[in-house]
């Protein structure tokens, strides 16, 4: 069967989403994130403040490219991977793309606690508020680009939007 590939700006809930997914159809869940760092050898943050972003980038789409040909998966990807079209045709060769949506204002609650998580170091320069801010707004036709359905988890708890994938299936 056809991975599922939720993809998200940060704090949309896809891991949450992905999590639940997994255990309900039974299927085997796999994080870029996860991948990325093990690669990397350190938090993606450590990896992109020695690093930067475009060496993030050249590993994550390694790690996509490495799930060629994959299927049956619950696929938790990066925020970020919209940002490469050959991420994105890689993932719907075998993958049902969805997006998970979810408020600007709901994003950036969400996010406030975690501003220095490990693996989301800010984007850009400038005060955490306006790099999620332009980055959302940037991204938000992206998503839209690339994807065959949304759930929003502002409007929809994660059990709705769960059942809501599986009608999909
Ligand atoms: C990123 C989002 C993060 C992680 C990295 C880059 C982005 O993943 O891949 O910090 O570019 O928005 P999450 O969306 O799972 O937080």
């Amino acid at each position: 069967m056809k991975n599922l590939v939720l993809i998200g700006f940060r704090g949309t809930g896809k891991s949450t989403l992905s999590q639940e997914l997994s255990q309900r159809l039974k299927r085997k869940r796999i994080s870029t994130d996860e991948v990325a760092a093990e690669r990397a050898g350190m938090s993606i943050s450590d990896f992109v403040s020695q690093h930067g972003w475009a060496e993030f980038r050249r590993i994550e789409a390694e790690c996509i490219a490495d799930l060629r040909g994959s299927e049956n998966l619950i696929l938790d990807s990066g925020g970020g991977v919209v940002e490469n079209p050959e991420n994105m045709s890689l993932l719907g060769e075998h993958g049902i793309i969805i997006w998970v949506h979810a408020s600007l204002e709901d994003v950036l609650k969400r996010l406030m606690g975690t501003v220095h998580d490990a693996q989301r170091p800010l984007l850009s320069q400038g005060d955490f508020r306006t790099d999620i801010t332009e980055n959302y707004i940037r991204r938000v036709s992206m998503y839209k680009r690339y994807t065959a359905f949304t759930v929003n988890t502002s409007t929809h708890t994660i059990e709705e939007c769960c059942a809501a994938i599986e009608k999909i299936l």
